[in-house]
């Protein structure tokens, strides 16, 4: 197997476990309209990387072995068992809770390869779909058996990632038209609207299994760098990647004129990267747009940029034990920006 392939199992086997908790834990009960929207891009797919970031993480700080026993309960080396899957499936449920807003506000009608929320359903029912997402999430992350302490910390550290979540998406629709972005704001902004989730992922389990600051502090760091990466590949890939592979409409960013890293150095080299914005562009037109970007080596830019946050994000798991987890951890960070989809 390739080391790829070994983290594509690994994402595969935890996705399993993950679908049946959220299965379980948010079922369609009344009002149905609700609740089923409130599923339907659950039950529409989804890499759901941040989960298992959360369960290896877990693994490797309660140092069991993978996928051992009946991966729920973790115990904590600071005594006690924490359900940690639930903790997982909350996680999930912010990411779906802010793709469902985010479609909304990026005016986008496919993901995971379906209709939008706001589109299947209705604006209202989305926004409110969104909302129950959201809240839910909080009453998962009360619930995990971990000690009070722990627990109010790790809804603490939810808290703050929501909030800069929306702090993050307020700036990406500020940019949208705003000349003179620089690089750093711009990292400012992945890193609310996307790092800070990879963050609360791999910091919340280490909160509730006890771990002691230096490696809560550690793992948070490694979320914000290989988060910040993730989203570089997710610029990239709205570019070059056809909609049914992706599951979301190519092009998107130059249609919605977002600043990405590729855009901003774009316009740093003098090419124009406003002729999509308001269109409905062909794929040779995207392709165009694309060759142009490449020309100009901002494709190259950006892949140089991802590969050094995704280096620094894996230096920060020393301070885990050595074993099978934490090399899936640093392994996947490297899937983060390998990936195709
Ligand atoms: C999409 O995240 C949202 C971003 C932060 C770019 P993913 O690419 O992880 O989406 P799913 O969960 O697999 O659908
Ligand atoms: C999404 O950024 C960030 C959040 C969902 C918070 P994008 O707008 O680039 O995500 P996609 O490409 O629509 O998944
Ligand atoms: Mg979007
Ligand atoms: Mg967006
Ligand atoms: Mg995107």
């Amino acid at each position: 197997m390739t080391t790829s392939e070994r983290v594509e199992a690994a994402i595969a086997d935890r996705r399993e476990i993950v679908n049946d908790a959220i299965t379980e834990q948010l079922p369609v009960k009344s009002p149905e309209r609700l609740y089923s929207a409130s599923r339907y891009l659950l039950d529409a797919g989804g890499k759901r990387l941040r989960p298992t970031i959360l369960l290896l993480t877990a693994e490797a700080v309660s140092e069991v072995e993978p996928m051992d026993g009946d991966y729920r309960t973790f115990p904590s080396p600071a005594g006690g068992e924490v359900d940690v899957l639930t903790a997982a499936v909350a996680i999930e449920v912010i990411q779906s809770f802010t793709l469902i807003h985010d479609d909304i506000m990026d005016d986008d009608d496919l993901r995971r390869g379906v209709p939008a929320v706001h589109r299947e359903y209705d604006l209202e029912t989305a926004i409110l779909a969104g909302d129950t997402l959201y809240s839910k999430a909080f009453e998962y992350m009360l619930d995990t058996g971990a000690p009070a302490d722990r627990s109010v910390r790790a809804l603490d550290e939810l808290a703050t990632t929501c909030t800069e979540i929306c702090e993050g998406q307020a700036l990406d629709v500020d940019f949208e038209g705003r000349d003179g972005v620089t690089t750093d704001e711009y990292l400012e902004m992945v890193e609310f609207k996307t790092a800070v989730l990879y963050a609360a992922a791999s910091s919340i389990p280490a909160i509730l299994l006890g771990s002691d600051d230096e490696t809560v502090d550690a793992l948070h760091g490694y979320g914000l760098d290989i988060g910040r990466a993730f989203q570089i590949q997710d610029d990239l890939l709205d570019l070059t990647v056809p909609s049914d592979t992706l599951g979301k409409q190519r092009g998107s960013d130059l249609i919605e004129g977002k600043q990405t890293i590729i855009t901003l150095h774009a316009r740093s080299q003098g090419v124009d990267v406003d002729g999509l914005v308001g269109e409905d562009p062909t794929d040779a037109e995207i392709e165009a747009a694309v060759e142009r970007l490449e020309a100009a080596g901002s494709i190259e830019y950006a892949r140089g940029m991802a590969a050094d946050l995704v280096e620094s994000g894996k230096g920060r798991l020393d301070v885990l034990p050595e074993g099978e987890s934490r090399n899936l951890l640093s392994d996947i960070a490297d899937f983060l920006v390998e990936r195709g989809y």
